[in-house]
C-alpha cells in the first residue's frame, strides 16, 4: 500500500501552509478569544467508539479545545502516521492522530492529555481546526447545541478513499472520509461505477 503522507494525518483547513488546500476554506470562521470555559465532555459516539460532545452551548468561533501533543519534525511524522496505521489495520481502532501544524512540523496528539484526539469526523461538520500563533485550536464553525457530537472535516487526501469508510450519519454524507474538496470528483467516480455495475448486471440478464 502506498498511502502518502497527508492521507495518514488530519489536515488543518484555514492553514496558511503550502500543504493545505484553499478550497477547504470558504470562509474562515472569525474566532473569538479563549476565554477559559470548557465547552466538552467525552462520551460513546455512534459514528465511532469514544468522541467529544457539546457539554454546554457553544457560540460560533469559540475557541472548543486545543489540539495537544508532541511536536515532530514532518519526517518523524510520516513515521508515526505510518506506523499508527499498520498498527489499526484490521481493527476498529482509531489510527490517526498526526496532525499537520505548518510546514515544519506535525504534532502527534496520541496522548492521554489530548482529549482532542477524540474528536470524529464528518461529512457535515460543526467545528473546524486552525492554526493560531503556532497552536491547535477546533474552534466551533457554527452555533453548537448542548449534547451535540463535536466533528470537523478530517481533510484527507483524495488517495486510498477506498481505505476510510465514513460513519458520520449526515444527510450529505459520501461514504468515506475525503476532504470537503474532494467530495465531487468522488460523486462522479462512486456514480459512474454505479452506473457501470447497473449496465453490466443488464447485460448479464440480457444473455441469460
Ligand atoms: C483520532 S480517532 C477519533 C477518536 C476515535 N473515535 C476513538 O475512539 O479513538 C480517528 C479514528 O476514528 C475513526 N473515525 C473517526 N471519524 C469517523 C467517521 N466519520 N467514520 C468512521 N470512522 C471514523 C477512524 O477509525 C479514525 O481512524
Ligand atoms: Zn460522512
Amino acid at each position: 500500500m502506498t498511502n502518502t503522507a497527508t492521507s495518514r494525518k488530519r489536515r488543518i483547513s484555514g492553514n496558511s501552509s503550502a500543504t493545505a488546500p484553499a478550497a477547504t476554506v470558504p470562509k474562515k470562521t472569525p474566532v473569538l478569544p479563549f476565554d477559559g470555559t470548557r465547552y466538552w465532555k467525552r462520551g460513546r459516539s455512534s459514528i465511532h467508539a469514544s468522541g467529544l460532545f457539546a457539554s454546554r452551548d457553544i457560540p460560533r468561533g469559540a475557541r472548543v479545545i486545543e489540539y495537544i501533543g508532541h511536536r515532530l519534525t514532518k519526517a518523524e511524522g510520516w513515521a508515526r502516521a505510518t506506523e499508527w496505521l499498520e498498527k489499526a489495520s484490521g481493527t476498529n481502532k482509531g489510527a490517526v492522530y498526526v496532525f499537520e501544524l505548518n510546514s515544519k512540523y506535525d504534532i502527534d496528539g496520541n496522548v492521554p492529555w489530548n482529549h482532542a484526539r477524540l474528536i470524529n469526523h464528518s461529512c457535515t461538520p460543526n467545528c473546524e481546526p486552525r492554526v493560531l500563533r503556532g497552536h491547535v485550536w477546533i474552534v466551533a464553525c457554527r452555533d453548537i447545541r448542548e449534547g451535540e457530537e463535536l466533528t470537523y472535516d478530517y481533510g484527507y487526501d483524495f488517495e486510498q478513499w477506498e481505505d476510510h469508510a465514513c460513519r458520520c450519519g449526515s444527510a450529505n454524507c459520501i461514504g468515506y472520509i475525503v476532504a470537503a474538496e474532494h467530495r465531487p470528483r468522488l460523486r462522479r467516480l462512486l456514480t459512474a461505477r454505479k452506473r457501470a455495475a447497473a449496465q453490466e448486471a443488464a447485460g448479464r440478464a440480457a444473455t441469460r
